[in-house]
């Protein structure tokens, strides 16, 4: 059992670690960027956190020699086409995403064949090859927004998380948009009776989703047949999340996404109460990441992430057009979302 003093050890470890790798992190002139989804030792040692969106916009305006990427592969490889002058180091290869390995290229050429004169539209969680193949990418703080820069007459191509598709398909009003059925594990396990049960024991609290969640449709289309009250709802990105309780007058929040959120949640608002709507809802492939193995990676140099040039070249501008479109940047919204549903930061 531990005790006082064990604790007090472990959390001197933790510190010791943090310090050392803030000191061969400044040696380096290496930024450390992390995800919100990860471990909460690693969070407090990033000099950044965020988002997918918000960590690519870092990854692309640093000045740093290296960039440490405590998030996933497709994460960093996005860094490494953002910032190709750049060591973009990942502390473990094994740090993958089931969602991004629904689709690759080779799936994605034969589904355009299908479709030609498609736009495609991925979502960034996928491969850099996958992206190559794409017209725009898209985080969950922008994809409505991205979507609805494109002409409305225009056949689109969504891919590869279904539940954000739909979500998107429901806030454009589109039906031109065709969605591969691809899924992320931790969001589909966050299932409508989750929901059903955590609405129960906190009647008060708003309810925050991230559009990925197996409960977002179903929670959407009970909106729209007016069986849950929309004033209690918010779809949002990981970062979107964060600066909701701050606005918000509830005091309680029901969180729909992983887990390693409720960290910063908590830390930032510390007089609000914050409930996992699934315990069970973590990441694997997040909490690979440790600091032991962020130290190491600065110290090694390991494991540099690479994109062959004629791939990052095709992939980059569907990423800049990412980067450049909505997601909490500044001048008019594009999407015509109801109060209540907010589709990013
Ligand atoms: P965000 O873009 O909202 O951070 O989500 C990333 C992700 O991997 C969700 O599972
Ligand atoms: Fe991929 Fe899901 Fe993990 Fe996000 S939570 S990185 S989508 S497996």
């Amino acid at each position: 059992m531990a005790t006082s003093s064990t604790l007090h050890t472990r959390a001197d470890a933790i510190a010791e670690l943090q310090a050392d790798i803030k000191r061969i992190a400044r040696t380096r002139n290496a930024v450390i960027l992390a995800h919100n989804y990860e471990r909460p030792e690693v969070q407090d040692v990033a000099d950044f956190v965020g988002d997918s969106l918000g960590l690519s916009r870092e990854a692309a305006k640093t000045d740093a020699d290296v960039i440490v990427f405590c998030g996933v592969h497709f994460m960093a490889e996005t860094a490494v086409i953002l910032s190709p002058q750049k060591t973009v180091l990942l502390p473990d290869l094994a740090a993958g995403c089931s969602l991004a390995s629904t689709i690759d290229a080779d799936d994605l050429r034969r589904w355009k064949a299908e479709h030609p004169g498609a736009v495609v539209v991925a979502y960034v969680n996928t491969t850099a090859e996958v992206k190559a193949e794409s017209d725009y990418c898209c985080t969950s703080g922008n994809a409505v927004e991205v979507v609805n820069s494109i002409p409305a007459d225009q056949e689109i191509l969504f891919l590869p998380d279904m539940f954000l598709g739909a979500h998107v398909r429901r806030l454009t009003g589109r039906q031109n948009i065709h969605v591969w059925m691809g899924e992320c594990h931790v969001h589909a396990g966050i299932d409508p009776e989750n929901i059903r049960l955590q609405r129960g024991l906190h009647p008060e609290a708003e309810f925050l989703i991230h559009p990925e969640c197996g409960c977002s449709t179903s929670v959407l289309e009970a909106m729209s047949a007016g069986d849950v009250d929309p004033e209690g709802v918010q779809i949002l990105s990981t970062e979107g999340m964060i600066k909701r309780p701050a606005q918000s007058p509830a005091d309680e929040f029901i969180v729909a996404t992983e887990v390693g959120i409720l960290h910063r949640l908590r830390r930032e608002n510390p007089s609000k109460r914050f409930f996992a709507a699934n315990e069970r809802a973590s990441c694997a492939y997040m909490k690979v990441t440790t600091l032991p193995k962020v130290r190491d990676a600065l110290l090694h140099n390991q494991y540099r992430i690479t994109v062959p040039p004629a791939v990052a070249d095709r992939a980059r501008l569907a990423i800049e057009r990412m980067v450049a479109i909505g997601g909490g940047s500044a001048g008019p919204a594009l999407s015509p979302v109801a109060d209540g549903i907010d589709p990013g930061e």
